[in-house]
């Protein structure tokens, strides 16, 4: 009999992948989502395919729904760069993890063999002027984003069950970029849609600022460090280190357009960050650009994922095989025109 796994963040951009490669391999598939979560992109419920409602928040959701559960992935999380009420962060981020190692403690006797935690490279912390592996451990003295910081405690949370004898996983996408949901977690998409309908006329950002991580590459990961990941173990599920210049330039290339011909001085960026705030106080709207925004493209975040290439067999795509098939996908949903 194939494992029953549940989905944390299945209604999201990563999590609703990460379903559909699970069923695609045969697996049992619990997707956890709230009552308002859109599931647009999940299959309809039924066979191997079940929802199970509830928030990380609430405990005793979790509780009932890791009932019969072989594996937990642990996606969901606020992703976002700023939100007018930070406090949601560590609830949502910090608390969620506790409710799950706590529903895990509850549940274990029974069937739970390992949680694949979905932390991020924001738990590493920054690589200004190098590229870090698994070893690195956020000094915890600056972070650029309060979603950074939440993500840096749950990591800490993560290791210290680890260490206490919890089989978790931990793995560490990059910016995540491919197909799928376009929530502020698809980044490149977003950013692809504001470079080709005229919004973002310049680059941004840092040489080798980011390590870009295919969506599907990133399930694969999750799915492998179910299989083959050890407890306790970090596994950076990172892909080429490179900046959103090449991002936009490899755009450019593939579709034949123009390439921007300037850089947008990050001061520039950080004045029409700080006016957007200020609009998405009254609006209520979520700021594009924000000033944490403009932080995090201060610094490089650049890693290495030879430990997952060799212990999962993780075989991350190049940026631009993964590019040639974002753009005409953009296209095709009619979100670009090339
Ligand atoms: N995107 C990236 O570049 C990136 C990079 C590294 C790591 N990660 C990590 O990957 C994971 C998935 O990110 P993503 O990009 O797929 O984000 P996303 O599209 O925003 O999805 C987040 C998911 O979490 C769910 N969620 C949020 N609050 C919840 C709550 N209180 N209870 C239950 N579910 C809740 C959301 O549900 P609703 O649909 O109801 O909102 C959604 O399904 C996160 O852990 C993130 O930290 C992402």
């Amino acid at each position: 009999m194939k494992k029953v796994v549940l989905v944390t963040g299945a209604s999201g951009y990563l999590g609703g992948r990460l379903c559909h490669a699970l069923l695609d391999q045969g697996y049992s598939v619990k997707a956890f989502v709230r009552k308002t979560s859109d599931l647009s992109a999940l299959p309809d419920g039924g066979g191997a395919f079940q929802i199970a409602y509830g928030d990380v928040t609430d405990y005793t959701s979790l509780l009932q729904a890791f009932s019969g559960c072989h594996v937990i992935f642990h996606a969901a999380a606020l992703v976002e760069p700023w939100i007018p009420d930070p406090s949601r962060f560590c609830s949502v981020n910090v608390g969620g993890l506790k409710n799950v190692l706590k529903a895990y403690k509850e549940e274990a006797a029974n069937t739970i063999e390992k949680i694949v935690y979905t932390s991020s490279f924001f738990a590493l912390g920054s690589t200004d002027g190098y590229i870090a592996d698994e070893n690195q451990v956020h000094s915890a003295k600056y972070f650029s984003t309060e979603y950074e910081k939440s993500k840096a405690i749950a990591d800490k949370i993560a290791m210290e069950a680890a260490a206490e004898g919890v089989p978790i996983v931990p793995v560490y996408p990059g910016v995540i970029y491919g197909r799928g949901k376009v929530t502020t977690g698809n980044i490149v998409a977003l950013m692809l849609v504001e470079r080709f309908n005229g919004r973002l006329p310049g680059y941004m950002g840092q040489e080798n600022g980011f390590s870009f991580s295919h969506v599907d590459d990133v399930a694969q990961g999750h799915i492998a460090a179910m299989e083959k990941g050890r407890p306790g173990e970090r596994y950076l599920l990172t892909g080429e280190n490179a900046s959103f210049k090449n991002v936009f330039d490899l755009a450019a290339i593939i579709t034949q357009t123009a390439k921007p011909r300037f850089r947008i001085p990050l001061f520039l960026i950080e004045v029409y960050g700080w006016l957007s705030v200020l609009v998405s106080r009254i609006t209520g709207k979520l700021p594009f650009i924000s000033p944490p925004t403009v932080d995090v493209l201060r610094h490089q975040w650049a890693y290495s994922c030879e430990k997952a290439k060799v212990e999962l067999d993780y075989n991350p795509r190049s940026l631009k095989e993964g590019l040639l098939e974002v753009l005409p996908w953009l296209k095709s949903l009619g979100l670009i025109k090339y």
